[in-house]
């Protein structure tokens, strides 16, 4: 199985803890359970925080955890992870490089039957749910940010800014946690979700935006 530990660099051996009074990714994480913003952590397992280097010089934002995701309690482990990390290998980012994350932390879903079914958070959720991330981008101050999809985008930019129209390009912008170099690009998740005889298109296209990354980080 590709996943989980794919996403861990090791660990974070050597730095210092919380620095200036902001708590690091560990102490966020180890805070997050306990977080009751809004409703979606009750009907959730767990809260799905973060992957990654809590010092990479890349965030990449997805929109929630997936049904794998809230049961691994690991961010892009699923299928749309799996894609994801097909990408970033193509777009030749390396893995020490990368935090990855969500706008919202908790899973939500309706429950048909047996199955669980993904919705899309509101934006109540993201407003909610943002400190967290603000607190994350503030601890690891990438020097890229890239936001995977319209929620990621609409939770650091607004709700006026379309994905399709600025995605692949890279540059600095005012979010709602800072000033950052931001690649807006769209969410794994919409490639599978979309026309199978456009799917290599589409995939090749999320690689060629994460592919700006690559050589700004040069
Ligand atoms: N989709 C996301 O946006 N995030 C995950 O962690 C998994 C799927
Ligand atoms: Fe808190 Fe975010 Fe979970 Fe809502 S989704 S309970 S704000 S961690």
């Amino acid at each position: 199985r590709p996943g989980a530990q794919q996403w861990v660099p090791g660990s974070d051996e050597g730095t210092a803890g919380p620095a200036g009074g902001h708590p690091d990714v560990d102490a966020l994480r180890a805070a997050a359970p306990a977080c009751r913003g809004c409703e979606l952590w009750e009907p959730a397992t767990q809260v799905v925080f973060s992957a990654g280097n809590p010092h990479g010089r890349v965030v990449l934002v997805g929109e929630q955890p997936g049904d794998v995701e809230d049961t691994q309690g690991i961010p892009f482990v699923g299928p749309a992870g799996r894609l994801l990390q097909k990408a970033l290998d193509e777009a030749g980012l390396q893995r020490q490089d990368l935090y990855v994350t969500n706008a919202v932390k908790h899973f939500r879903f309706e429950q048909k039957g047996k199955r669980r079914i993904h919705q899309t958070p509101e934006l109540a959720h993201m407003v909610a749910c943002r400190p967290w991330l603000q607190a994350e981008l503030e601890a690891v101050d990438p020097r890229v940010l890239v936001l995977l999809g319209a929620t990621a985008a609409k939770t650091l930019l607004g709700g006026q800014f379309r994905v399709t129209k600025e995605r692949g390009v890279l540059g600095p912008r005012d979010t709602t946690a800072g000033r950052f170099d931001v690649l807006p690009t769209v969410h794994p998740s919409s490639i599978l979700r979309g026309p199978p005889e456009q799917r290599d298109e589409a995939f090749a296209a999320l690689v060629a935006d994460l592919a700006v990354v690559t050589e700004h980080l040069a």
